[in-house]
């Protein structure tokens, strides 16, 4: 993968191994438990087609308060850590496009641009989905709040479309990095199977985040923003 350091200097024994399990963590937690809450998450939201109350169920709903705690450390937890290891490696690596112009090095770019646009976006989705309405409200997001908002509210729309399109692509495209990384994938043979996979997994993700938004659109026709 192509990339440049800013730092000349040598790091000792210690540093480079704290490093390198940094690095590890930092990308074992993207895939476990993160991509794959992800894809459960992405399939929940799915359940819009059979109507509000499956929604909910599938979506909103846990069984305790402990159920609730326990999915919000394995969800949150492995995202802070990641999110850190992820601006670490954006402030120290550096795309080298220019010089190179090669299709990799576009999507490594790309990998960095996604992993800004994921971090706003769920910023705002987690705030506005998920902290707000259980913190402010005291309960969780409603359905008929978010099927309002995707059908009356186009800024809303907008940033869940384009929020998935960049989870989609950092997820998928990640992958390979993560089979690259871990010694998977290690020819070029091998680097173009990952990348028609990788292609798949895309597909794949998008359709389920727009399906359900989708879903939530039609869905929102009757209701009115704010009121539930
Ligand atoms: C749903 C949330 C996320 C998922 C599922 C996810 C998944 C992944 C995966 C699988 C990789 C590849 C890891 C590797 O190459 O070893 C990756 C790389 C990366 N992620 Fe994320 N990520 C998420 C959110 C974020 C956020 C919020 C940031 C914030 C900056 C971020 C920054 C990065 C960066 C910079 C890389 C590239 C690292 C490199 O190749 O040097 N990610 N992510």
């Amino acid at each position: 993968m192509a990339m440049s350091t800013r730092s000349h200097e040598k790091p000792t024994a210690g540093a480079a191994h704290a490093a390198f399990l940094w690095s590890r963590l930092g990308s074992i937690l993207a895939v476990a438990p993160l991509g794959v809450w992800t894809v459960i998450h992405l399939w929940n939201n799915l359940a819009v087609f059979s109507g509000e109350r499956a929604w909910e169920a599938a979506v909103t709903e846990h069984t305790s308060p402990v159920s609730l705690a326990v999915t919000t450390a394995i969800v949150l937890l492995p995202l802070g850590i990641h999110t850190g290891w992820g601006l670490a490696r954006l402030a120290t690596s550096r795309p080298n496009n220019r010089r190179y112009g090669f299709f990799a090095n576009f999507k490594y770019l790309l990998q960095r641009v996604s992993a800004v646009g994921v971090l706003a976006f769920l910023g705002a989705h987690l705030w506005l989905a998920f902290l707000r309405p259980r913190l402010v409200e005291h309960r969780p997001e409603p359905f008929r709040d978010i099927a309002a908002e995707m059908r009356h509210h186009p800024p809303t729309l907008v940033v869940y479309l384009l929020g998935t399109l960049g989870v989609a692509y950092h997820l998928a495209n990640g992958l390979t990095g993560v089979a690259m990384g871990w010694g998977v994938v290690a020819t070029q043979a091998g680097l173009r199977k990952a990348d028609r996979v990788a292609a798949v997994i895309f597909a794949l993700l998008l359709a389920m985040s727009w399906g359900a938004i989708y879903g939530l659109w039609n869905a929102g026709l009757p209701f009115t923003p704010g009121v539930d």
